[in-house]
C-alpha cells in the first residue's frame, strides 16, 4: 500500500526504542510527528535529527502518567498541525518479576504508564478526532497480551487490558459511525531497552538471552504501524501480531 497523504502522528514514549523508530520512519516518508516522553534531551535528538534529514517534528516532554501532560502533548499536535489523524499509545515498561518478590510499585507503575497512559491518550485525541470524523488509534500491547507465563502476570495484565479496552473503543466508534480506527500492534521480542527495566535478577539473564537470541529491530514495528496507518480509511486492521520468525512462544 503507498503512502499518498502526509498524516500528523502523536506518538507516547518516542524517547527510544519502537517510538523512536516510528517517529523516524513516518518522517522519513513526509508524516508530520508530535513526540513524547520524559526525556528530553533524547526528544530533542531525535526532533533535530528528524529536521536535518527535511522531515517535520515537534515535541513536548510528556509523561504519560500526567492526565494533564497527555493532553498539553495533544494540544500542541493541534496548535501545530491543525490535527490529529493518528494517536499511537506506545511508551510502556516491562519490569517483570514473580509475585512473591513484591514488587508493588513495579506493578503500580506498569498500571499507572501501560493502562492509564493509553487511557489518557484515548482522552486526549478523541474529542477532535469525533469532531473531524476522522482519526485512527494504534496501541501498542505485546504476545503477552495473549498469552501469559510466570514472572510477566502484571506486564501481561496490562497488555491484556491495552487489548480489551482497543476492542471495546473500536466497537463504539463503529456504532458511532466516526470513522475513527483502532489498531492494536502486538509485538514479540524486540530490541529496544525494555528489558532494561526488570529488577527481578532471577529472571533477566533469560530474558537477556531470549532478546540477545531472538528479537528484531524496532523499525520492524515502525513498518508494521505505518502498514496499518496505509490501509484505505474504510478498512481498520484491528490487530497485528509481529513476531521475529525465531521467536517460539
Ligand atoms: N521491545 C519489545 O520486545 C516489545 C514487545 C511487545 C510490546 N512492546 C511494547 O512496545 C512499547 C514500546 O516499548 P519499547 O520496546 O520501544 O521500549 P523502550 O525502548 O524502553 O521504550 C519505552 C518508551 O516509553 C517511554 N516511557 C516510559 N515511561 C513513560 C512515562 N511515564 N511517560 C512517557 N513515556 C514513558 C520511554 O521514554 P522516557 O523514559 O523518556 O519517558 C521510552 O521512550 C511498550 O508499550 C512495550 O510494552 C515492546
Amino acid at each position: 500500500m503507498a503512502h499518498t497523504e502526509s498524516k500528523v502522528v502523536v506518538i507516547t514514549g518516542a524517547s527510544s526504542g519502537i517510538g523512536e523508530a516510528t517517529a523516524k520512519f513516518l518522517a522519513e516518508r513526509g508524516d508530520k510527528v508530535v513526540l513524547g516522553a520524559r526525556r528530553e534531551q533524547r526528544l530533542q535528538k531525535l526532533v533535530e535529527e528528524i529536521k536535518r534529514a527535511g522531515g517535520s517534528a515537534i515535541y513536548h516532554v510528556t509523561d504519560v502518567t500526567s492526565r494533564s501532560e497527555v493532553e498539553a502533548l495533544a494540544k500542541l499536535a493541534l496548535d501545530e498541525y491543525g490535527q490529529i489523524d493518528v494517536w499511537v499509545n506506545n511508551a510502556g515498561l516491562m519490569p517483570h518479576s514473580t509475585f512473591d518478590k513484591l514488587k508493588v510499585d513495579e506493578w503500580e507503575r506498569m498500571v499507572d504508564v501501560n493502562i492509564k497512559g493509553v487511557l489518557y491518550g484515548i482522552a486526549a485525541a478523541l474529542p477532535s478526532m469525533r469532531e473531524r470524523k476522522s482519526g485512527q488509534f494504534i496501541n501498542l500491547s505485546s504476545v503477552a497480551g495473549h498469552k501469559t507465563h510466570p514472572g510477566g502476570g502484571v506486564y501481561s495484565g496490562t497488555k491484556y487490558a491495552v487489548r480489551a479496552i482497543s476492542e471495546a473503543l473500536r466497537q463504539e466508534e463503529a456504532v458511532a459511525q466516526s470513522n475513527i480506527r483502532v489498531t492494536i500492534v502486538s509485538p514479540g521480542a524486540v530490541a529496544t531497552e525494555l528489558p532494561n527495566s526488570i529488577t527481578d535478577q532471577d529472571l533477566k539473564p533469560g530474558i537477556d538471552q531470549l532478546y540477545e537470541a531472538v528479537a528484531i529491530s524496532a523499525t520492524r514495528i515502525a513498518e508494521t504501524i505505518a502498514f496499518a496507518i496505509d490501509a484505505p480509511v474504510d478498512t481498520s486492521l484491528n490487530e497485528i501480531i509481529v513476531r521475529p520468525t525465531m521467536q517460539q512462544v
